[in-house]
């Protein structure tokens, strides 16, 4: 319905900054400095609609056949109509082609007890992720936040 996913421009930023902006419950502020810079340098994919940015994912690769998604997000009156899922399925596609096997993601534990997250931990496990630890507390994270780490299988990792 009109909405194209692409790997993402400099001229995306400011779009992608604004729907962070739009979701307070799931993205601090100080966030919105950090996903401006990492634009400049990681990957990312975006879902644009009549020229407006609606949802984009950012990925970080770090060592060989493997990246983590750092970021996803969905424009709050256009979530639950499947764009963050075209958006993985992209990026998914992408991945396998350029060699990586697995897909890690973090996000906030069940054990923290925020409903907010409820909604995204099913989105990971819908997309084919699975919980594999639980990091409490994690570096870098505000304390309270224990961390759900979830990886997906793209391809084998041994042979038979
Ligand atoms: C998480 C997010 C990126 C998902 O994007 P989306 O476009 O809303 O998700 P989709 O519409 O593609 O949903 C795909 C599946 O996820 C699950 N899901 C999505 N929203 C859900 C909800 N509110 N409750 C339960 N399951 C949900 C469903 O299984 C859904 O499949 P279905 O519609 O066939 O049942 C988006 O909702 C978002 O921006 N959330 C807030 C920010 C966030 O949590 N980001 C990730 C931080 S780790």
């Amino acid at each position: 319905v009109g909405i194209v996913v692409r790997e993402a421009r400099a001229s995306d930023v400011d779009g992608c900054i604004d729907v962070l902006a739009a979701l307070p419950d799931y993205f601090t502020p100080d966030t919105h400095d950090l996903v401006r810079v990492s634009l400049r340098t990681q990957r990312a994919w975006v879902a644009v609609e009549a020229g407006v940015v609606v949802g984009f994912v950012l990925v970080e690769g770090r060592y060989s056949g493997t990246a983590e998604i750092t970021y996803a997000a969905v424009r709050p009156e256009r979530r639950g109509q499947g764009i963050g899922s075209a958006l993985v399925d992209e990026v998914f596609r992408a991945l396998a082609e350029a060699g990586v096997a697995i897909v890690e993601v973090k996000t906030l534990d069940a054990s923290a007890g925020y409903e907010p997250y409820v909604a995204t931990r099913a989105f990971w496990e819908r997309c084919g992720f699975r919980q594999i630890d639980c990091i409490d507390p994690h570096p870098g994270w505000q304390p309270g936040n224990p961390a759900g780490v979830y990886v997906a299988a793209l391809a084998p990792t041994r042979r038979g």
